[in-house]
């Protein structure tokens, strides 16, 4: 199974379970991640979610391998319903990091309520270098929670920054020794899972109301771009370059 769900004192641990491919998810992992939302919103008795990755390692992000062979097609792909999920969720979500954390495992953080972060954490947002554009209404989340020239540097760049850069930027709450880490996180979400389910949704409802509409058309927007890019040249020479473990060269790509 590469994705592990399991109930503990009312928060729904979810473990990305892939590690001899850094936890890279793909659609069939895309697809258990969102069985795993509809479990959340239908049981009352999971109060909080849980993010977390085995093997030293968050995630690698989208299998580049699996975009390759199957391409999302549209919006409505497993991947862009995953993102659509998070944005979404109801109930508060909680985020471990441990290790690498690129792509969707750095943008999904933007719509985690608590993100805590091991010192050997190495977050990306290698868009630009794949031929791609941003997702997860990252775009819009970053500047906002970040300022406009960190966001940009990150996201145009795409360059890996580590967990202290990620705590001044504003999306790690705290930074942790890595053999702790989880331990913290689960605390933290037991916490959040023993208050009056209530009070928290409403809390959250609240704290995230302002930019919901904002968020949701940007990141309908950025799916449909990343979608299409992914057919693109730019994308399919960085795939390839990645597969065969060589550089790209987009000399002669527009
Ligand atoms: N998609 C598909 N396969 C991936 C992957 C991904 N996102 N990330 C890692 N893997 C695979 C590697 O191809 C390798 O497979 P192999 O053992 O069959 O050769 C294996 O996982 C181990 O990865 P490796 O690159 O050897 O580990 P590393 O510690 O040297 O580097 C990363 C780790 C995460 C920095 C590097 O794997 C990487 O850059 N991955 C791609 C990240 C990415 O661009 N994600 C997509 C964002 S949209």
């Amino acid at each position: 199974m590469s994705i592990l769900t399991g109930n503990h004192n009312g928060v729904l641990r979810i473990v990305f379970n892939r590690a001899d491919k850094k936890n890279a998810l793909t659609a069939a992992m895309y697809e258990a991640l969102n069985e795993a939302f509809d479990r959340a919103a239908g049981d009352p008795a999971i109060k909080a979610l849980l993010f977390a990755g085995e093997g030293g390692v968050f995630t690698s992000g989208n299998d580049l391998q699996d975009f390759l062979a199957s391409p999302p097609r549209g919006i409505e792909a497993p991947v862009f319903q995953f993102l659509r999920n998070l944005a979404h969720c109801p109930k508060p979500m909680v985020a471990a990091v441990q290790g690498f954390a690129v792509g969707v495992g750095t943008t999904m953080l933007l719509h985690c309520d608590l993100v805590y972060a091991a010192d050997d954490a190495k977050f990306a947002l290698p868009f630009t270098s794949l031929g791609l554009c941003p997702e997860a209404a990252s775009s819009f989340l970053l500047p906002q929670i970040a300022g406009y020239q960190r966001a940009a540097e990150k996201l145009l760049l795409g360059e890996p920054f580590g967990a202290e850069e990620a705590y001044e930027m504003g999306f790690v709450n705290k930074i942790i020794p890595p053999s702790e880490v989880l331990a913290h996180a689960m605390r933290q979400a037991e916490k959040l899972a023993a208050l009056p389910a209530s009070s928290v949704r409403v809390t959250k409802r609240l704290l995230r109301d302002t930019h919901r509409k904002a968020i949701a058309e940007r990141m309908d927007e950025e799916s449909t771009l990343f979608a299409d890019m992914l057919g693109g040249p730019a994308a399919r020479e960085a795939l390839n370059a990645f597969m065969e473990k060589r550089r790209p060269n987009f000399s002669s790509i527009d």
